[in-house]
């Protein structure tokens, strides 16, 4: 069973119930990575860790139309179903999470969970409205689903991960969040199933947004505090790209993201934008 090559692919969800239920039963505890594929190192240090803290890793990929708007990038979203089963083989991922549309989401499926409040509002729910309502749902059907004692998040999405425990303690889920430092490309660019989209000099211009944030870091080392000059500055080096149109620059307290005016720690200074086509987004504490 912990064999890992006898990685399950599971596609019912009342199998994947079956399962969660076996393990339950063993006294085994069953650490949870969602993602939507295209897997990246930063996909596979959730698994890592995962593994180290369970006694079973199961990954769900599933490209969730839910989180999609229409004109999004759900039929452009990158897939390779095949490179991303060997990744998790070697990782030593038990179970794989794969349902079909129709299984998540059968004809009449209405109830969801939706995330009310300026944090799941404003910064990517600002420019994404309905975004973290399709996220919400999908990780609390999941975690219904899997019943995980863990659940493992990235902090390249920052406010997903605030909204996704945030949820946890309302609704009461009996499952611990789990939230991994952003795994980079050499240069500094935050991995990202999207990256693949990124050619020639629109990858170089992606760059900018790290070089904003390392610029932010740089600032606050040096004694500033106010999160507008902050902001100012960064705005500038990512005016220098000619394809880089900016969604937000934004500095929040890291746990509620209520606006700060003042950079103080536990502050997360965070960047969206389209570099060409492509959506991206990245972000740093201030500790
Ligand atoms: P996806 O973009 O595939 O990401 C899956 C998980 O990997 C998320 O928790 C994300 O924060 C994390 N991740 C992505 N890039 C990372 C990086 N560079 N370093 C560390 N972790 C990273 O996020 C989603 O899917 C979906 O919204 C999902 C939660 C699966 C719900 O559909």
């Amino acid at each position: 069973m912990t064999d890992e090559e006898n990685m399950q692919i599971i596609t019912a969800i009342d199998r994947m119930i079956e399962f969660a239920r076996r393990a339950k039963k063993n006294n085994r505890t069953v650490g949870l990575v969602p993602t939507m594929g295209y897997l990246h190192a930063g996909h596979m240090s959730l698994m890592h860790r995962a593994k180290k803290e369970c006694d079973a890793v199961v990954v769900s990929i599933f490209v969730n139309p839910a989180q999609f708007a229409p004109g999004e990038d759900f039929e452009k979203y990158p897939r390779d179903t095949e490179r991303d089963k060997r990744l998790m083989e070697k990782e030593g991922v038990e179970v794989v999470f794969m349902p079909s549309i129709g299984e998540m989401y059968p004809e009449g499926n209405s109830t969801c969970v939706s995330p009310e409040g300026d944090f799941a509002k404003s910064l990517c729910g600002a420019s994404r409205p309905g975004h973290f309502k399709g996220v919400t749902t999908v990780v609390a059907k999941l975690f219904n689903i899997v019943a995980p004692d863990k659940a493992y998040f990235g902090q390249k999405d920052a406010q997903q991960a605030v909204v996704v425990k945030r949820m946890v303690r309302d609704l009461n889920m009996p499952i611990e969040i789990r939230v991994m430092p952003t795994a980079r490309e050499k240069d500094g660019l935050a991995m990202s199933s999207r990256n693949t989209h990124l050619s020639g000099d629109l990858r170089r211009q992606a760059l900018g947004l790290f070089r904003s944030l390392e610029l932010a870091k740089k600032m606050v080392s040096r004694g500033e505090i106010s999160s507008g000059h902050v902001k100012e500055e960064m705005r500038k080096i990512l005016s220098e790209e000619k394809d880089v149109k900016v969604d937000y620059v934004e500095i929040r307290d890291a746990d509620d993201l209520s606006p700060i005016a003042e950079v103080k720690s536990n502050t997360l200074i965070a960047v969206a934008a389209v570099v060409g086509t492509t959506r991206l987004i990245d972000n740093i504490i201030i500790s």
